[in-house]
């Protein structure tokens, strides 16, 4: 079978043969009846790694966000975040759907929700008004797909912001999903990032490259909330160190190389950039994913990405104007080559 440069998302990568062979040694237990002990190493290590009291051990990034919002709000509650976070954006509506939520919306391109901004739209306490109870961030920073994506947002301005929500009696959630990326990138301690928030999520499966499985870490009492809400959303898992011992092995042997996948979006950047209708200015790179903005006389990134199929490259349209490109551990330089001889050809 012809071997495909998959740029679609950090969550495609294969378990390496040193990672199964860390699933296959763990030792497991029923995490539902008496504990799964490298589960528990698992929620320990990230807790700690987060600088959280507890952390628990859930399927997806999707689930870990909305243990997240049952732990936090109660049904009528109002939660702001950026217009096209993926709480917002890609989870289907759950926050409506388990929690039955309210959803307030800003338009922020770089991510970063401002005391500022807050002050603007925050409901006066009032029995006509939903209660504004979170507020949830993404670290690294997606984006819509109109400018760059991938961004880290800068601890100083999470810091104000959560200083701001907790004197006004408001929690902040970060969507940790890509936090370890911030964190190489940044040079910041993941430590220091979850001080800036309540709760946080991290997700196991994107560029740490383990099969499954995310974290979601807080307060002692938080978490205590979040195993009923896990339990009433079905994603209370049996010998799932099996899984764990995935995400000890990423975390153990995968962080530091997220560098390699930064650098070469960075490279992608370089090679698509300027190229018949392409902009994608390689400094705007900052992790693991390239926002490529689109105008050209024949192809829109739909027809693009189709024509680069037949050719072996996989690419995701963002909107009808850009493209997204994603790094990790699954694809190298001759990928990017591919992509970039595929792009001229096609391009003109
Ligand atoms: C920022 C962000 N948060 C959460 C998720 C959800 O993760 P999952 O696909 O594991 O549910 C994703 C998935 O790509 C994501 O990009």
């Amino acid at each position: 079978m012809r071997r495909l440069s998959d740029f679609r998302s950090d969550t495609v990568t294969q378990p390496t043969a040193a990672m199964k062979a860390a699933m296959l040694a763990a030792e497991l237990g029923d995490d539902v009846l008496d504990g799964d002990p490298t589960v528990r190493a698992l929620e320990q290590r990230v807790a700690q790694l987060l600088g959280k009291q507890a952390a628990l051990f859930v399927p997806s990034g999707t689930m870990a966000n909305q243990v997240a919002l049952g732990a936090w709000t109660r049904p009528g509650d109002e939660i702001v975040l950026e217009r096209s976070a993926h709480m917002v954006q890609w989870e289907a509506g759950a926050a409506g759907f388990n929690h039955g939520v309210q959803t307030l919306t800003l338009d922020v391109p770089d991510g970063v929700l401002t005391p500022a901004m807050l002050e603007r739209v925050l409901r006066p306490a009032s029995l006509h008004c939903p209660k504004d109870v979170l507020v949830c961030v993404e670290q690294s920073f997606m984006g819509s797909g109109e400018g760059p994506g991938g961004l880290v947002l800068p601890l100083e301005r999470l810091r104000e912001l959560h200083a701001w929500c907790r004197e006004r009696g408001l929690h902040v959630h970060m969507d940790g999903a890509r936090l370890m990326n911030a964190v190489v990138a940044s040079g910041v301690a993941a430590a220091d990032y979850g001080a800036c928030a309540d709760s946080v999520s991290l997700c196991l499966s994107k560029g740490l490259g383990a099969p499954v499985g995310s974290l979601i870490a807080g307060p002692f009492e938080f978490v205590e909330r979040g195993k009923l809400v896990r339990k009433r959303l079905g994603g209370w898992m049996r010998q799932c160190g099996i899984l764990a011992a995935a995400g000890l092995h990423a975390l153990e042997h995968h962080v530091a190389r997220l560098e390699q996948d930064h650098a070469l979006a960075r490279r992608l950047a370089e090679s698509l950039h300027g190229l018949p209708g392409l902009v994608c200015p390689p400094a705007s790179v900052r992790t693991n994913i390239a926002m490529v903005q689109m105008r050209h006389p024949r192809h829109t990134p739909a027809s693009l990405c189709a024509a680069l199929k037949e050719r072996g490259v996989l690419v995701l349209p963002m909107t009808a104007s850009s493209l997204r490109f994603v790094t990790h551990m699954d694809v190298g330089d001759a990928d990017v080559g591919r992509l970039a001889s595929a792009c001229r050809e096609l391009l003109g």
